[in-house]
């Protein structure tokens, strides 16, 4: 049975790992019974695979491992399983700088024991990077920077902030702000001011002293692999960072802003709700040194 699609429309022809075996088109399909498909209750990660080698593996399973057992999730396949589902969709694709994403839905209920419904993709990184992220400074020959709009409805990330689910229609929306400005990233504000992350990113400022300041986590925002890995480095570059809620004021005398994910990385803010942002220096010296991680871990397993 083909699904029902518009015109000239056409479903992505690459391979996907889904429950166990490798499929392909119209094979990549859900059951409409699926809690994911019907409610949005599903997870999923998103990583940075370089080089045939996914960065931060260990931690992105250790998140949605331990936001499936908090949300009542059935247990998942063990990482190992899954990062052998992540080897054969590389391989199917040929791929080695990709995107993977794992996703887990909370499956069809009335079974015993209930099983998670899970799926592998994978996709080249070039098709997934920003414009900032993926054009050149012509200075320095790093990233050229992003352009963030503020959203313009506050937003409430509520219970399901701190964990990466399937139910994203707000952040899609807020994200879908910053496509029609032509920006790159959109920042969610609270109703009472306070800038909390990007739709699909975490927030980091830089004072005019040098130090840096990201959003807490009791903001309820995601714990972003990303946001970690810099939080460790800016501790190794000898860089004072600590977390703080970040006031819409903050931003405007901000010398440098910057926000991070796994697949765009350390990216700096050149213009944030129409202001300029000064400076990048220390921004790229964090993104030296994740990549710098990168390579030392990708490179030595
Ligand atoms: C809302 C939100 N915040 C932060 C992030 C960054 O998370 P990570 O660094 O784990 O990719 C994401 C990633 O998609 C996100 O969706």
């Amino acid at each position: 049975m083909s699904l029902p699609l518009p015109r000239g429309a056409r479903l992505p022809d690459r391979a996907v790992w889904l429950n166990g075996r490798l499929v392909r088109g119209d094979e990549a399909a859900l059951s409409v019974f699926d809690r994911g498909a019907r409610d949005g209750g599903g997870l999923f990660e998103t990583l940075r695979v370089y080089a045939g080698r996914p960065f931060a593996w260990e931690r992105h399973m250790e998140r949605m491992v331990v936001s499936a057992a908090e949300l009542g999730f059935p247990v998942p396949p063990p990482p190992g399983r899954l990062r052998e589902a992540v080897d054969e969709v590389l391989q199917a694709g040929g791929l080695a700088d990709a995107v993977v994403r794992v996703t887990i839905t909370r499956g069809i209920p009335g079974g015993r024991p209930v099983r998670s419904c899970v799926w592998v993709e994978a996709e080249p990184v070039v098709g997934r990077l920003w414009p900032g992220a993926r054009l050149r400074d012509p200075e320095d020959g790093g990233p050229a920077g992003g352009r963030a709009v503020l959203s313009r409805t506050p937003f409430v990330p509520g219970l399901l902030g701190r964990h990466k689910t399937t139910s994203r229609l707000a952040w899609d929306l807020a994200r879908e702000e910053a496509r029609q400005d032509g920006a790159d990233e959109a920042l969610l504000v609270s109703p009472d001011g306070e800038v909390l992350e990007g739709s699909t990113s975490n927030l980091f400022v830089v004072r005019a002293g040098g130090d840096v300041v990201t959003p807490p986590l009791s903001a309820d925002i995601l714990p972003g692999v990303t946001r970690a890995v810099v939080l460790g480095l800016c501790d190794r570059l000898g860089i004072f960072s600590h977390e703080a809620p970040v006031p819409l004021e903050m931003l405007r005398w901000a010398t440098e802003v910057f926000v991070t994910n796994s697949v765009q990385e350390v990216l700096p803010l050149r213009d944030v709700a129409g202001r300029p942002v000064p400076e990048r220096e220390v921004t790229l010296r964090l993104l030296d040194a994740y990549r710098e991680q990168v390579t030392a871990v990708c490179a030595a397993r």
